[in-house]
């Protein structure tokens, strides 16, 4: 399989890496585009793969092109790379552009669109994809071992779910790294060492994460493991829901998907 990316920088990079660690994609079949020189060499000294500013010149006799700009620059990719298009996968991770857009723009469609979210960078992200009815179970195939080289990937039939998924897995990393830092400052303020406290507090977000998934318990069951009649846990919970982190999560996730569907339109 050879596969093209046009754009690549942190995500470019990210998936061309696990893609070559995994053994996905030989490296003598990855070329990546990128208007930047810093980037084209970076890429090309680390990796070995080959490397141009010519986005017409890098999709030809690939099987798979991989958006990976930033939105603002897809018009411009749309213009160069329209019209060279016969048969192959484009698959684009460009956040809010929606199958619509992307057929459009392209005058074509063998799409995939899939939204990975930040921990791809280093191979412990989730994508949501869907996939246009012209796109064949082959290349169905080639875009599901692209996405799990970076992660888990999850097939939806109806793109609706890439922007609801964009709202909780694509922004949830950001949520989350907010929990970490605001309980590491709590820790801090009560007396721990900074260090001590993120360590303290990093082990416990991937523990419980760990144990939500392994135990197949529902949260509500492991958090009434941990809380004992009026013990310590139980005053922290007290606190949390006195603040509504309930509804303030959920008001987050509502606004970034209203967010998502605009920026599709
Ligand atoms: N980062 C994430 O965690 C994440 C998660 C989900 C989805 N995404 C999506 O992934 C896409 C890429 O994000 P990113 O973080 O990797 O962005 P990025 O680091 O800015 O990478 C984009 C690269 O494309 C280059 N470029 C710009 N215009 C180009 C053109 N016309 N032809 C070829 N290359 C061009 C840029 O060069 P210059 O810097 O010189 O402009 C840059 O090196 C975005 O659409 C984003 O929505 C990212």
């Amino acid at each position: 399989m050879k596969v093209a990316f046009i754009g690549g920088g942190v995500m470019g990079e990210a998936m061309v890496k696990s893609l070559l660690a995994k053994g996905v994609v030989a490296t003598a079949d990855v070329t990546v585009s990128d208007i930047a020189l810093q980037r084209r060499e970076t890429l090309s000294d680390k990796y070995g793969i080959k490397v141009t500013d010519d986005n017409k010149a890098a999709v030809s006799g690939a099987d798979v092109i991989v958006l990976a700009v930033k939105p603002q620059e897809l018009s411009k990719v749309f213009g160069e790379i329209k019209g060279l298009l016969s048969g192959q996968l484009v698959l684009s991770i460009v956040a809010g552009a929606s199958l619509d857009n992307l057929q459009q723009g392209l005058g074509y469609g063998r799409l995939v669109r899939a939204m990975p979210n930040m921990p791809a960078q280093i191979g412990e992200g989730v994508t949501v994809w869907t996939a246009t009815d012209g796109v064949e179970d082959r290349q169905r195939e080639m875009a599901k071992s692209i996405l799990k080289a970076i992660g888990d990937e999850v097939y939806v039939d109806n793109e609706k779910y890439v922007d609801m998924a964009t709202a909780l897995s694509g922004s949830g990393p950001a949520y989350i790294f907010l929990v970490i830092e605001a309980l590491v400052d709590a820790g801090v303020h009560i007396g721990l060492p900074r260090q001590l406290s993120e360590r303290l507090v990093v082990r416990t977000v991937l523990g419980s994460a760990r144990a939500v998934e392994l135990t197949g318990k529902h949260p509500a069951e492991l958090k009434n493991m941990v809380t004992s009649p009026g013990g310590t846990t139980a005053e922290g919970l007290l606190q949390l829901e006195k603040g509504g982190i309930r509804s303030l999560l959920s008001q987050a996730v509502i606004a970034a998907y209203e967010k998502a569907k605009s920026l599709g339109k």
